[in-house]
């Protein structure tokens, strides 16, 4: 039996894994692969619930999965009251670190049918396709932090360790080998000494695979050749925070946040969650993208259990129902027909349906 525990979150989180559920059930069906799924609770419904964003119930069963499928955590009444100790990022960030997630892995391909939906210009963004690892369990997230001079002065602090960007880094090479053999590594390390420790192990790693080519970038420059020339990327090292920020701007080479799946790995467990966040201002309203979510249970399906087939065909479902024109609404431009503009459960349908006719010409042929 293949257990997944599915966290839903807050926010949109539940109606975009319940589609994404819905995928690996019938996957496990039509591959006679039976998933067994658990429910978690984690970010705000958790504190509503139990007053702990992570309550331990959720990691004993987290821990005893082979993959964890997540939806979003978040929410606004937090936002707005910097005061509130206990909050739902806790819960993401603790559960992170507690199944070993070092590594954060950020697919952004652009999808041609969707060219237009970018805020970018079509020919900047055709052939894009970026591999993101972004370090998960360090850096500026997990550094001392606190306040001093009675509450006046704030400080985070940001460190990074030998053994940390080795294992992240080793991960990038690897990813890079597979792939075009070109790695940017991006960091401050003009400014910051975390980042000159991170730029001499990579530099040192560099001799162990003599056939990748190592770009190093500053942070900065890094975030403006993005948008500037998305094609010179191919794989992306960097870490915690930079990897955040970049991340979510390179979500418009895709077309939309609301595309992009992510796979969080270490040693044992695996978790997967969209990048988008639980965008409570659309929440229950049937009009967010399941698919970055449906992307990740192929990222799932791929990464935690090897089943590269099953999740070769999730994703081209989720192109099937694009190329046939049918959009979410943030996926929508200006000429697309109303028709054509769908909720969340019936896109979800779509896709399932998608799934359906491909598997059974498979079977013909
Ligand atoms: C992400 C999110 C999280 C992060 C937040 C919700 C803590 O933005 O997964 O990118 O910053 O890591
Ligand atoms: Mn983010």
């Amino acid at each position: 039996m293949h257990k997944i525990t599915v966290l839903q979150g807050d926010g949109i989180g539940p109606e975009v894994t319940k589609w994404a559920v819905e995928v690996l059930k019938y996957i496990g069906e039509r591959f006679d692969h039976p998933f067994e799924f658990d429910y978690g609770l984690i970010g705000h419904a958790a504190i509503e619930a139990t007053g702990d964003p992570l309550p331990e119930d959720t990691l004993v069963k987290c821990q005893s999965s082979k993959a964890v499928l997540l939806g979003a955590v978040g929410h606004p009444m937090y936002d707005n009251d910097p005061s509130l100790k206990v909050r739902p990022e806790q819960g993401l960030l603790r559960i992170r670190k507690a199944l070993g997630l070092y590594t954060n892995i950020r697919p952004i391909k652009i999808f041609d049918e969707l060219i237009e939906a970018s805020s970018l210009k079509p020919e900047i963004l055709s052939g894009a396709d970026i591999l993101f690892f972004r370090e998960l369990t360090g850096g500026i997230y997990f550094g001392e932090r606190g306040r001093k001079d009675d509450g006046h002065t704030a400080f985070d602090t940001k460190q990074y360790s030998r053994y940390e960007v080795e294992r992240i880094a080793e991960k990038a090479f690897q990813g890079a080998m597979k792939r075009d053999k070109k790695l940017h590594s991006v960091d401050k390390a003009n400014v910051l000494e975390s980042s000159r420790l991170w730029r001499e192990i990579v530099q040192e790693m560099s001799a162990k695979y003599p056939e990748v080519e190592v770009i190093h970038m500053f942070v900065d420059n890094a975030a403006m050749q993005l948008i500037k020339n998305p094609k010179q990327f191919d794989v992306v090292l960097t870490g915690n925070m930079f990897g955040d920020i970049l991340t979510d701007a390179a979500s418009q080479i895709s077309g939309s946040l609301g595309l992009l799946p992510s796979a969080s790995v270490g040693d044992v467990v695996g978790l997967f969650e969209p990048v988008h966040g639980s965008a409570p201002d659309i929440a229950g309203q049937n009009v967010a993208n399941p698919m970055a979510t449906i992307l990740s249970a192929a990222l799932l399906l791929d990464i935690s259990f090897d089943m590269k087939e099953e999740a070769e065909q999730v994703i081209k479902a989720v192109d099937d129902v694009l190329l046939a024109g049918f959009r979410t609404r943030d996926i929508a431009s200006e000429e697309t027909a109303k028709s054509l503009v769908l909720g969340t459960n019936e896109i979800g349908q779509e896709v399932l349906q998608a799934l359906e006719v491909r598997l059974n010409q498979s079977v013909v042929i």
